[in-house]
C-alpha cells in the first residue's frame, strides 16, 4: 500500500477554485508564493504552485478552461456526458439513475458549481425532472437554463417550481406568449428566428444572449441530443465524455456527431483522459 500523500490534494485545491471561480471577474492577483496555492498569471492563466497530489492536479486541468473566463473573453462552453461502453445515456424508458459512479456524479456537481448557467433539453427535464443544483459539493447554484421548443417540460417541474436558483426556457419568440403563460415573462427567453423551418435551434443565438445577460460560462449537462447539436453547431469548447463499465442496449444514444464517410474526415481532438472511480473520463479540447 502506498504511504498517505504529504501533498494538498482536493480537499485544499476546491475552495481555492471557487475562489478563482469568483475572481473570474476581476483583474489578476499577484502570483502567491506559498507552497500548495492556486495563483493567477498574466497570459497562462490561473495554475497549480507547489507539489499537489496527481489526483487534484488532473482534476484541476479539467476545471482550468471554466476558471480562466474573464471579462471580454468570448463564452466557454463545456459539454459533459455519461453514457455506457455501448454509447448509451440512459436506457430506453429514459432511466440513466445512474449510468456513472459517484466521483462522476461529484466532478457533474463541481462543474455545475464553477459554471454560471447549467444548460438541458427538454428530453431531460422530462425524463429526470432534475434539481441541477449543487448538492455534493460546496459551492453556488447555476442559473438553469432548458431548451425547450416545443414547450414540453411540465411546468410542475422542480426547476420552475424549487426556488433554488433562477431558471430559464429558451423557445422561439413565437411561442413566448405561450411559454410566460406557462412560467411566468420573467423566466422566459424567447429569441427571434430561433427555430430554423428544419426544426433546428440556433444554438449561437442563445449562447449569444446568455452571454449578454451576463452568463458566459456555459455548461451543457445533456441529454445526448442537447449535447450532439452544440457538437454539429461548432460551439463546444470541451466535452468530456464520462465512459461507465455498463452494457446498456438500445437505450438513449449519447453523443451522435457529424458523420465522418472517410477515416480521415473523423473528429480526433486533441484529448486527456483522467480516471474517475470505475469510469474514465476523456477530456476533449475541440478548440484548438
Ligand atoms: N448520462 C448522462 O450524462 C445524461 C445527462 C443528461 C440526461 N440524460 C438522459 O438523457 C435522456 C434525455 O436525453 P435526450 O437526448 O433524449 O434529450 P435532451 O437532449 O435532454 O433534449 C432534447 C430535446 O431538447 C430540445 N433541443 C435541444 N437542443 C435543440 C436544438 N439544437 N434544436 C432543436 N431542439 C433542441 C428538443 O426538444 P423537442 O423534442 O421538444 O423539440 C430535443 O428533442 C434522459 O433519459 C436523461 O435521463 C443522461
Amino acid at each position: 500500500m502506498n504511504p498517505p500523500s504529504s501533498r494538498p490534494g482536493m480537499a485544499t485545491l476546491w475552495p481555492l477554485c471557487l475562489d478563482a471561480a469568483g475572481l473570474r471577474r476581476v483583474k489578476p492577483r499577484p502570483a502567491a508564493s506559498a507552497a500548495g496555492a492556486l495563483v493567477r498569471q498574466p497570459g497562462t492563466g490561473w495554475q497549480l504552485q507547489g507539489d499537489w497530489d496527481l489526483a487534484a492536479a488532473e482534476l484541476f486541468a479539467l476545471y482550468k478552461p471554466l476558471l480562466d473566463w474573464q471579462a471580454g473573453d468570448p463564452p466557454c462552453v463545456l459539454g459533459h456526458l455519461g453514457q455506457s461502453l455501448d454509447g448509451c445515456v440512459a436506457t430506453h424508458t429514459g432511466d440513466s439513475c445512474f449510468v456513472t459512479g459517484s466521483d462522476n456524479l461529484v466532478h457533474l456537481h463541481r462543474l455545475r458549481a464553477l459554471s454560471d448557467a447549467v444548460l438541458v433539453g427538454a428530453g431531460t427535464v422530462a425524463a429526470d425532472n432534475p434539481r441541477l443544483t449543487t448538492r455534493r459539493v460546496a459551492g453556488p447554484h447555476p442559473v438553469r437554463v432548458v431548451l425547450d421548443p416545443s414547450l414540453r417540460a411540465p411546468p410542475e417541474a422542480r426547476v420552475f417550481t424549487d426556488d433554488a436558483a433562477p431558471t430559464l426556457l429558451v423557445c422561439d419568440a413565437r411561442l413566448g406568449a405561450e411559454a410566460a403563460a406557462r412560467h411566468g415573462a420573467g423566466r422566459v427567453l424567447a429569441l427571434p428566428g430561433l427555430m430554423g423551418e428544419d426544426g433546428e435551434l440556433a444554438l449561437a443565438a442563445v449562447v449569444g444572449a446568455l452571454h449578454e445577460r451576463g452568463l458566459s460560462v456555459l455548461f451543457v449537462e445533456g441529454g445526448g441530443v442537447t449535447i450532439s447539436r452544440f457538437l454539429t453547431q461548432g460551439l463546444l469548447d470541451r466535452l468530456h465524455l464520462a465512459v461507465a463499465p455498463v452494457l446498456i442496449g438500445s437505450g438513449r444514444p449519447g453523443v451522435q456527431p457529424p458523420t465522418a464517410t472517410w477515416m480521415k474526415q473523423a473528429l480526433r481532438p486533441p484529448c486527456r483522459i483522467v480516471r474517475m472511480g470505475p469510469d474514465v473520463l476523456w477530456d476533449l479540447n475541440l478548440r484548438d
